[in-house]
């Protein structure tokens, strides 16, 4: 792509936008209060806002390899903390996707580098669920369950967190766990039963 379209391609959005609303970016430089705290993957296919069909200001976005929330990650622990007590999201969503680079990395036994210890938390993933994933015998849906239970345990990992844990008692604030069908462009709601996880997690995490 020549990198000087899209400055083209801006001046048209621009131009697109002050065609409906004189004041639309005046507008948009006075704040932001989104509601949704997204965290996905970084993959170029995957785009948030477009699949989600939001405008801008609508949603706070985190993106990164395999839509991972590590433990001692300080960049989505920072995003999640300003969206949580800043922004005061209602919702957090973690959003995985079928054919995710970052997930069949860790399923495969090379030495990526200084990627190791990012993919070395999805495959303490497929560690923690073992015994579940070596049930399944076709490679497809073996990779497609650890996508979901990738996003299963980053939901977890949100849920640890103490300004979550506050949020959820203060506000209600809802994580939701959710996955892209990149063959046929719909959004799945995995339906995670937080309760449950929740009274089983939070006898160990419990930290508000
Ligand atoms: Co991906």
């Amino acid at each position: 792509m020549d990198i000087q379209q899209i400055f083209k391609n801006n001046l048209k959005w621009v131009a697109e936008k002050l065609s409906i609303d004189e004041t639309y970016f005046k507008k948009l430089s006075e704040g932001q209060s989104p509601k949704i705290l997204y965290i996905g993957c970084s993959d170029s296919r995957v785009s948030a806002e477009e699949l989600m069909g939001v405008a801008p200001g609508e949603v706070f976005v985190h993106r990164n390899i395999a839509n991972m929330v590590p433990n001692n990650d300080l960049n989505s622990h920072s995003v999640i903390s300003y969206a949580v007590n800043h922004l005061e999201v209602e919702h957090i969503v973690v959003c995985g996707h079928y054919n995710c680079g970052g997930i069949k990395a860790a399923m495969i036994q090379q030495d990526f580098g200084i990627l190791n210890p990012w993919l070395r938390s999805i495959r303490d993933v497929y560690r923690l669920h073992q015994d579940d994933l070596q049930m399944i015998t076709g490679e497809e849906e073996k990779y497609n369950r650890l996508v979901e239970l990738n996003v299963q345990e980053q939901c977890i990992n949100v849920i640890k967190t103490a300004d979550v844990q506050k949020a959820i008692l203060k506000r209600n604030v809802t994580i939701h766990g959710w996955v892209f069908d990149i063959h046929s462009g719909q959004l799945i709601d995995l339906k995670i039963d937080f309760h449950k996880i929740l009274e089983k997690i939070m006898e160990i995490y419990r930290i508000h």
